[in-house]
């Protein structure tokens, strides 16, 4: 496949983009399998949890879904700690940061700051505030971002729970990935 010839960006000719927004489209479009891929890498992670975070994400989004939640705010709940082998103490934000060009930002909000509001459940066992959640209370994704806490993040724990797998999901996260992203903004990420 041909590639750009510059060396510099500011040799470079319409030739040159034209080639390369041909293989960003074509690398854009697999996104949804290496997001999958990555969510794989977190087997086994158990961290002393009762589960591993593969699991523990997978059973966020079937409880999420059985609660009848829209297929947006199950797809962020299967994805909401994808990031927590590369960013151990800012996960959310790789979550926040895959989800961003195709979610409502009131739910990249809420995954953004899921961490805060799950700490309502745990916070006091580190000498925190639990209730630090309700500077936010007038915040627009408050409710759904307490609700995604409550009824399915913090309880999603549970070995004996019958959890769907990620096939059952990887559809929803295909249809989701592949949304027009940011309309008006450049397509490459150079
Ligand atoms: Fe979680």
């Amino acid at each position: 496949m041909k590639q750009a010839t510059f060396t510099r960006f500011d040799h470079s000719s319409a030739q040159d983009w034209s080639i390369i927004d041909h293989h960003f489209k074509q690398y854009r479009s697999g996104a949804a399998d290496r997001v999958l891929m990555h969510l794989l890498r977190l087997k086994g992670d158990n961290h002393g949890y009762p589960v591993d975070r593969y699991t523990h994400c997978l059973q966020t989004a079937t409880r999420a879904l059985r609660d009848g939640a829209d297929e947006e705010t199950v797809v962020c709940a299967l994805l909401h700690d994808i990031g927590d082998d590369l960013a151990p103490d800012n996960h959310a934000e790789i979550a926040a940061g895959i989800l961003e060009p195709f979610v409502d930002p009131l739910n990249v909000w809420m995954v953004r700051h899921h961490e805060l509001f799950q700490g309502y459940h745990y916070r006091h066992f580190y000498g925190q505030d639990p209730h630090a959640r309700e500077a936010y209370r007038e915040h627009p994704a408050y409710a759904r971002t307490v609700r995604f806490c409550d009824e399915w993040d913090q309880c999603a724990f549970d070995p004996d729970y019958d959890t769907l797998s990620l096939e059952y999901f990887r559809p929803m996260v295909e249809r989701v990935l592949s949304r027009p992203p940011f309309d008006n903004e450049p397509q490459h990420n150079a």
